[in-house]
């Protein structure tokens, strides 16, 4: 791997800690450029938020190149928020629009997430963890953690076999939202997130992680008992996996520099 890479020993998950965000963006990226050469048809497990926006940058760069195509891709978004009028502009599906899909040759048919305001939200989670199943499964799922350990929406108390389904969002969780909605009482209270299970049945799980804003949780996520109070706590058991932190958000954690 990549020497701008320091590979933290004995971490209880794969721990890659970097300059600059920018150096783990454009590895995740190019794992994902690479990944979509030797299998067209792969099945990509998005994420939103500050944290992988500019891995989504890398990919329209790349595709913008000529590098990469996501023509026969299929992708699955990790939650939406409930009770969101579709095309309202706080959606994960519009965010998704204006940061990736609107700049890339995704088929928007293949481009999954969560209806915002479905009649019956408990069928909508289960038909969704079934279409993810009948493609075959994820094959690499990027991934955030928040700053109360959750992973998709999973937030503290999820547990370890949860698949997708319907759930309500900790006031962590709204609070860090307000950025995004402007005020508390305009973040919805509920969302639909794929279940711990179904994240850590993808193939490959990247996890990234940036800022002092962070150092808390990476240091939780790799060090606290392995439980549902810390949903990220779970990684630890993917074979697979590879967490990416900047200097600030390891700044807890003593073995790396
Ligand atoms: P952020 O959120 O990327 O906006 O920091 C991460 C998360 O909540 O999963």
């Amino acid at each position: 791997m990549n020497a701008a890479l320091e590979r933290i020993e004995g971490a209880s998950i794969p721990t890659f800690v970097v300059d600059t965000r920018a150096i783990a963006e454009r590895v995740v990226a190019d794992e994902i450029v690479a990944l979509m050469r030797t299998r067209p048809t792969a099945v990509l497990g998005l994420a939103t938020g500050d944290t992988p926006i500019g891995v989504y940058r890398e990919l329209c760069a790349a595709h913008r190149a000529g590098g990469v195509s996501f023509a026969r891709a299929t992708t699955f978004n990790l939650d939406e928020y409930l009770d969101l009028d579709a095309g309202d502009g706080a959606t994960f599906r519009e965010w998704m629009q204006e940061q990736f899909f609107r700049h890339v040759d995704l088929a928007r048919e293949n481009a999954h997430l969560p209806e915002s305001k479905p009649a019956d939200p408990n069928l909508t989670a289960e038909r969704y963890e079934a279409a993810i199943t009948a493609q075959g499964g994820l094959d690499l799922q990027i991934l955030g953690i928040g700053r109360n350990g959750h992973i998709g929406f999973n937030e503290p108390g999820s547990s370890r076999d949860s698949c997708t389904r319907v759930v309500r969002l900790h006031e962590v969780t709204r609070s860090d939202a307000v950025r995004a909605f402007g005020a508390l009482a305009r973040v919805p209270t509920r969302a639909i997130t794929m279940g711990i299970a179904t994240i850590l049945d993808a193939r490959r799980v990247r996890v990234l992680a940036f800022g002092a804003r962070k150092k808390e949780i990476v240091r939780r996520t790799l060090l606290d008992p392995r439980s549902s109070a810390c949903p990220s706590t779970f990684l630890r058991d993917h074979g697979d996996v590879k967490l990416f932190v900047d200097r600030e958000a390891a700044a807890l954690l003593h073995h790396a520099r």
